[in-house]
């Protein structure tokens, strides 16, 4: 695809750029303000259907299982249905129970994932209910699953994932506060949840307007032979993410861990030499999350904290505005787009096809 790079260097840092714009487009039309709910419209699951789900399981591969990982958070908490995210090729090589209470989610950005796909369409030869959370309208995975919501990001061509992983993450939300609402969710948390998805928008482009800072930061941070990134159970898929998409585009070595699993062993690798990304949303781990700060300051290691509020422990403090408890990991993920791009961008990487990977791997 040759879409006009309107004006960027790279289609990274052009995609990275819409997504205050994706993410309006992915709300747009679908929030009831009179009833705090949201529509759907090619979901294809009733109201009586959504009350019977006993589990959801998402499936997807690479930046789209993260993204899963958030959702399943997302369903969890507005919709109180029990929710993981799996890679979807380790699923279909498992002989996987399909359970006809489970409501299973394929996502992908491209559609055409052949991992995904094939899990889709073993667990339809199982009988199950499988809807897609999908990009590319029409693609394969979008015509194989029985109805889902599609991602409306727009063209994504850099390799990488951005925009259309933050929009896949809202789109979730969306989903999350649909099933809630049919469920448990009250007016007032659907209210709460709706209010905080229209900041989004605003401050998605306030986080974009502190890029030189974070270009400072990456050219600081990129003599590293290999990051670690840690966040607690919101903070961890986005620890997922950030890590993932500087491994792919600078080819720096990066880990994620739980920040409450440091001292079960990668505690053991702290010192100058490895920097530490640290997710730290004002949440009710906060505590918590600076006591890992802490100990990671006690072994010298160097600390950049993703947080709402500057971190005493931290050398660097990336703030990001504040959102609902739920909604934070969207945000907080997006400084660590642009510092994976400006990582690899000093280490003259080229951002857009990096080596060894594929825009979509539609054979096994
Ligand atoms: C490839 C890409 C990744 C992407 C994954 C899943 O491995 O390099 O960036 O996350 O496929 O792609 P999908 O189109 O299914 O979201």
């Amino acid at each position: 695809a040759s879409y006009d790079m309107g004006g960027h260097d790279t289609y990274m840092h052009k995609e990275i750029s819409e997504q205050a714009d994706a993410v309006d487009r992915v709300l747009r039309g679908r929030i009831d303000d009179r009833f705090s709910t949201v529509h759907l419209g090619g979901l294809n699951l009733d109201a009586r259907e959504a009350r019977g789900i006993r589990r959801v399981k998402i499936l997807g591969c690479g930046t789209s299982y993260h993204a899963g990982l958030i959702g399943a958070g997302l369903i969890e908490s507005l919709a109180r249905v029990p929710a993981d995210s799996e890679p979807a090729s380790e699923f279909r090589y498992r002989n996987p129970v399909v359970d006809p209470d489970t409501l299973y989610i394929a996502v992908s950005q491209s559609g055409e994932t052949y991992d995904v796909l094939a899990a889709v369409q073993e667990l339809k030869r199982k009988g199950a209910r499988v809807l897609g959370v999908v990009n590319v309208v029409g693609s394969a995975i979008a015509r194989e699953t029985d109805g889902g919501v599609y991602v409306h990001a727009g063209p994504e061509v850099c390799v990488v994932s951005t925009k259309c992983f933050t929009n896949t993450v809202v789109a979730f939300a969306l989903l999350a506060l649909h099933l809630g609402r049919i469920r448990d969710l009250s007016v007032a948390d659907g209210k709460r949840i709706i209010e905080g998805l229209r900041r989004l928008p605003a401050q998605i482009s306030e986080i974009l307007e502190s890029e030189d800072e974070i270009r400072k930061l990456a050219d600081e941070y990129a003599d590293a032979r290999s990051m670690m990134f840690i966040g607690r159970v919101r903070g961890y898929p986005v620890a997922l993410e950030a890590s993932l998409k500087l491994k792919e585009i600078s080819y720096i070595h990066a880990e994620a861990y739980p920040a409450s699993e440091l001292k079960h062993g990668p505690l053991a690798l702290i010192e100058p030499a490895l920097p530490t990304v640290a997710i730290v949303p004002d949440d009710e781990l906060l505590e918590k999350n600076r006591a890992a700060l802490e100990e990671i300051k006690a072994r010298s290691g160097r600390i950049l904290a993703v947080a709402h509020q500057e971190q005493e422990k931290a050398d660097h403090t990336i703030l990001v505005p504040k959102n609902e408890d739920e909604l934070d990991p969207i945000l907080m993920g997006i400084p660590l787009q642009l510092f994976a791009y400006h990582t690899a961008l000093s280490l003259g990487r080229d951002i857009d096809k990096p080596r060894n990977l594929a825009k979509s791997v539609t054979v096994e």
